[in-house]
């Protein structure tokens, strides 16, 4: 069966060059177009990428020739765009690829919050997509874009989903510990952060606080309804390279007798993905250790392929409240919070025909 063709946008970043490993021998998509900034355009992909991920590049992209990030350079039977571009790019070119029919899943931060377009996990709001049919009436599109996240936010939604569904959540207060790769290649220069913890990022305090309200909102019509919970975040960086780590204390509406249904929610949680079997759902989008000192970034990060989280250390907050909960939780950044999540997107879209 010929398998379903799909380009990459900003092919060569940290992001785009997990798309390609993740994408390398997918049983049902083959990348068939990679594009970077002018300075690479007509270079050879395996010439031009200083790779960073383990194993090397693959084969498949080694003489692809990189392309311009525009509609009329990647081909027209390409179903679907996985764009790694910088927000800037993204805002310009994004529209004219989805004027233009294509399918376009993306990680930039370029608007995920717009009414109109969906912002998904799959494990939580599938339902959403259907925002793609108001989209296209009021953009006049024939294609659409999808949204990803902002990495840290998908790594903390996934735990507190859970939480939101069999207790109910009031407030949340979470901090932030995030690796280096979460800024891109060109992200955060040697000098200021070895030997160093930087306790700001940029934007990022906002993004924590907002795009989970929209993720774990209601669809009502042609919109989606925040969730009615409080967020406060601080955002650091810290000297990992993949993995971000966050400590998050929940205020729950219904207090569980014991942890024990904590923790019970959180294994028994699944979605549409693990429904399907979808090539890279994990087993378990949710797991729970138990031991002390995890999880760790080194140790954990790559859970589920990269597309779990990991939660531990859940106790009781009772010091700040009697609703109060307290755990870690890591997710690999580029895996769950931007390549794979968005992959596993379009592996729903296919799945169930979103056309
Ligand atoms: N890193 C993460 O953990 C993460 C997580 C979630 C979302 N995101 C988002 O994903 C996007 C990519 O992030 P990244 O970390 O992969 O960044 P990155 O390493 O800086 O890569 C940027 C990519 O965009 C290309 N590019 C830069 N300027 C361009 C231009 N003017 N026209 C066309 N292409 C251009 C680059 O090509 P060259 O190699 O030719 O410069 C490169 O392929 C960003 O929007 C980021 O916010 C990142």
């Amino acid at each position: 069966m010929d398998k379903v063709k799909v380009a990459v946008l900003g092919a060569t970043g940290l992001v785009g060059q997990k798309f390609i490993q993740l994408l390398n021998n997918h049983p049902w998509f083959e990348v068939v177009a990679v594009t970077a900034s002018e300075r690479n355009v007509g270079k050879k992909y395996g010439e031009a990428v200083s790779w960073y991920h383990e194993g090397g590049i693959p084969e498949y992209v080694r003489d692809l020739v990189l392309r311009r990030s525009n509609p009329e350079e990647v081909p027209g039977d390409v179903e679907y765009v996985f764009s790694a571009l910088p927000r800037s790019v993204a805002q310009e070119v994004e529209p004219l690829f989805a004027k233009k029919g294509f399918k376009v899943i993306s990680n930039a931060g370029a608007f995920r919050m717009d009414s109109d377009v969906p912002l998904i996990i799959p494990e939580i709001n599938w339902d959403h997509i259907e925002l793609i049919n108001v989209q296209r009436r009021r953009r006049g599109w024939s294609g659409a874009i999808v949204k990803n996240s902002n990495c840290t936010t998908a790594i903390l939604v996934l735990s507190l989903k859970p939480l939101v569904d069999y207790f109910g959540v009031r407030r949340v207060i979470v901090t932030t510990m995030q690796a280096l790769s979460g800024a891109g290649y060109r992200g955060v220069p040697s000098m200021a952060i070895i030997d160093n913890i930087i306790p700001y990022i940029e934007g990022e305090e906002w993004k924590v606080e907002n795009e989970g309200l929209k993720i774990l909102g209601k669809l009502s019509g042609d919109h989606v309804e925040y969730a009615d919970i409080k967020i406060s975040a601080t955002t650091t960086r810290v000297p990992t390279l993949y993995g971000h780590l966050e400590s998050v204390h929940v205020e729950l509406k219904n207090k569980p007798k014991s942890l024990d249904e904590i923790v019970d929610a959180m294994r028994e949680f699944e979605g549409i993905p693990q429904k399907l079997k979808l090539p890279l759902a994990p087993e378990k989008p949710v797991l729970v250790v138990s031991d002390p000192d995890r999880p760790q970034p080194r140790l954990d990060r790559n859970a589920g392929k990269g597309m779990a989280v990991v939660v531990g250390r859940i106790s009781w907050a009772s010091n700040i409240g009697d609703n109060w909960v307290k755990y870690v939780v890591l997710g690999h950044n580029l895996v769950r919070g931007a390549a794979g999540n968005t992959i596993l997107i379009a592996e729903a879209m296919h799945r169930l025909g979103v056309d």
